[in-house]
This record gives C-alpha cells, structure tokens and sequence, in this order.
C-alpha cells in the first residue's frame, strides 16, 4: 500500500533551521559534493530557479568573484546577495545572449543548471519534463563554454533513457542520479554531466 506524503520531513526541517528557502537545496548540496560541479569565481546559470534555494547553495560555491544567473516563470522575492541577478522569463523564449551579458560571461556559463518541473497532473509529467531536458541541451551552444558542467531534473519515463543518451553525446560524462533528498515516490531524476564539448 503506498505510504502517506510526509510533507515535513528531515530535509525540510533542516532547510527551515539553516535557512534554506526550499528542502531542493539538499538535493544540488549532494549533487556538487559528489561531482564538484562547482568552483570560486564560476559563473552559473540556473534555469527555474524559484523560489530560489538552489540560488543559495550555488552563492555560496562560488563566493565574491562568481556570479549567478536565474531565471523561473514565477517571481522570486528573497535577496540573494550582490552576485545573483534574477528574472522572470521562460526558458522557451528567453534570449541567452541577454542571460550570458548579465553574468558577464562573453565565452558562456561554467555551469547550467535546471530545476524546471512541469506542472504535475499524474498523465504524460515525464513527457514534459523530457521536452524541458530537450529544450536545456539545445540551449547549451548558445550558453555552456568548451568543457562547461550541466545538472538537470528529469522525471523517469519512456524518454529518459534517450535524453541521457542526448547527454553523454555532449558531454565527457554524464550520469543520472537521484540525490537523497529527492523523495522516494517521485520520479525525479537528476542527470549530472561534465566537460561540455557540444
Ligand atoms: C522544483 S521548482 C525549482 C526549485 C528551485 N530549484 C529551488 O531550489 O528553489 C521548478 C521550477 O521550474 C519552473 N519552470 C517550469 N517550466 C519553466 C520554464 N519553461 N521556464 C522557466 N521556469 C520554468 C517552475 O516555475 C518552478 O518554479
């Protein structure tokens, strides 16, 4: 019999006393622990970035000198600090080289990240999200530099294993994992990618 939702669980309690925006922070917290996707002075861009807790573990990877690009079809209302720059836009539409001159990142990001969920409604979610994963990898010429890092959500289905096949076509690596923090009734994936080399 399927388990009741635990909404509040340890990852959410802990966000809460840290001062996380979102229990998400956990899950980009294991992911750069484990592939170090991530340096001091990197600029980052990080697609479906509200409410913003991915926004804040990737501040504080990469300091002072980095900088952070968001972007979400809903508004973020936190301050991140004088490094992150947030906007409203849909990654559909959005124009990169407006994104890659707000970071200051003529040659492209370091890193692209992507949170970016479909709204669930329990008929052809994976789909979706596979149109999303889609719509990152072909953003990525127009955005990651030689050798760049990608993360992005996915939620398993039919069309998983093509997309991380699309992938690893474009990268040294990539992998799909799947963070503690993601709960274990959703289907939520992660592929995780290095040495971006188109
Ligand atoms: C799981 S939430 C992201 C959580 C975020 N990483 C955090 O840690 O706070 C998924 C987000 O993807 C956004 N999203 C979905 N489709 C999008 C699109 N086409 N363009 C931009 N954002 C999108 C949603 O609005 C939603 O805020």
């Amino acid at each position: 019999m399927p388990q009741p939702r635990r909404l509040h669980d340890r990852f959410f309690k802990q966000a809460k006393a840290e001062g996380y925006l979102a229990r998400s922070a956990y899950k980009l917290q294991e992911i750069h622990e484990r592939k170090r996707l991530l340096r001091p002075g990197d600029r980052v861009l990080d697609l479906g970035c509200a409410p913003g807790a991915w926004l804040q573990i990737v501040a504080e990877a990469v300091g002072e000198r980095g900088r952070v690009v968001g972007i979400d079809l809903q508004e973020t209302r936190h301050d991140f600090g004088p490094n992150v720059r947030t906007l409203v836009a849909d990654a559909y539409t959005v124009d990169p080289a407006m994104l890659k001159e707000l970071a200051g990142a003529p040659a492209g990001f370091d890193a692209v990240l992507s949170d970016m969920a479909p709204n669930t409604t329990g008929h052809g979610d994976d789909l979706l999200s596979a149109r999303l994963c889609r719509r990152v990898l072909e953003l990525l010429p127009a955005l990651l530099r030689p050798g760049g890092n990608l993360a992005m959500k996915v939620f398993e289905g039919s069309e998983y294993p093509a997309v991380l096949r699309e992938t690893a076509d474009a990268f040294r690596e990539a992998r799909g994992f799947k963070p503690k923090a993601s709960r274990d009734v959703s289907r939520e994936m992660y592929i995780v990618a290095t040495g971006w080399h188109g």
